[in-house]
């Protein structure tokens, strides 16, 4: 990965994320290069006690096995992208919600944060209309939350090392990038 372009990227992106100059390849990219394994591995597992795990719904749990199923079933790529920023972006959330300000991983979890609201901007185009149904529903009940009370423990670094796997299959082919 060029580092010297993702460096460039970053400061871009602290300066325009209010208003959202970058597109969504460039903010893929920026997510990317956060949640690449070795800095996940740091902020999601060596700075938490051991086999520490947050509360999640069943449906806030998306692999790259869902991703080839609803391909299947022939939902479109951009219907998928918004269902995986969806769910990745309530998963960060929760992550950070139960931290302290001054735990290392605060700052790192309310980053992504910030980094998937100017994503959702991007996609704020879409209406719920535009997507498939299978879709719909799924974003409806990830936000309904309480509604489904059967919840399943995870580890906060198995939720990243999904996002991670899953944004690499819905960005590799649209956003140009090399296979790793
Ligand atoms: C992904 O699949 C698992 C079962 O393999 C299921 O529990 C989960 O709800 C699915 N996620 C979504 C977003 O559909
Ligand atoms: C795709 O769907 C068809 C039927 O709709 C099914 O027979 C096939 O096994 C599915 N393939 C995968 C990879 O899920």
């Amino acid at each position: 990965m060029q580092q010297g372009y993702v460096a460039v990227l970053w400061v871009l992106a602290v300066l325009v994320v209010e208003t959202t100059a970058l597109g969504e390849c460039e903010l893929a990219h920026l997510l990317q290069h956060k949640l690449q394994y070795e800095m996940h591995l740091q902020y999601m597992k060596h700075y938490f006690p051991i086999g520490y795990t947050v509360q999640v719904q069943y449906k806030e749990v998306l692999r790259p096995s869902n991703i080839t199923c609803l391909r299947n079933r022939t939902v479109s790529e951009m219907a998928l992208q918004y269902l995986w920023l969806h769910v990745s972006s309530q998963a960060v959330l929760r992550i950070h919600e139960v931290l302290p300000e001054k735990h290392p991983s605060w700052k790192y979890t309310q980053e992504l944060c910030q980094l998937f609201d100017a994503l959702g901007k991007e996609y704020s185009k879409y209406w719920q209309t535009d997507v498939e149904v299978v879709v719909a529903d799924l974003v409806k009940l990830i936000h309904s939350a309480g509604m489904e009370s059967r919840r399943k423990a995870v580890h906060p670094k198995a939720l990243l090392d999904n996002c991670l796997k899953v944004m690499r299959m819905l960005y590799r082919a649209p956003c140009w990038w090399e296979s790793t």
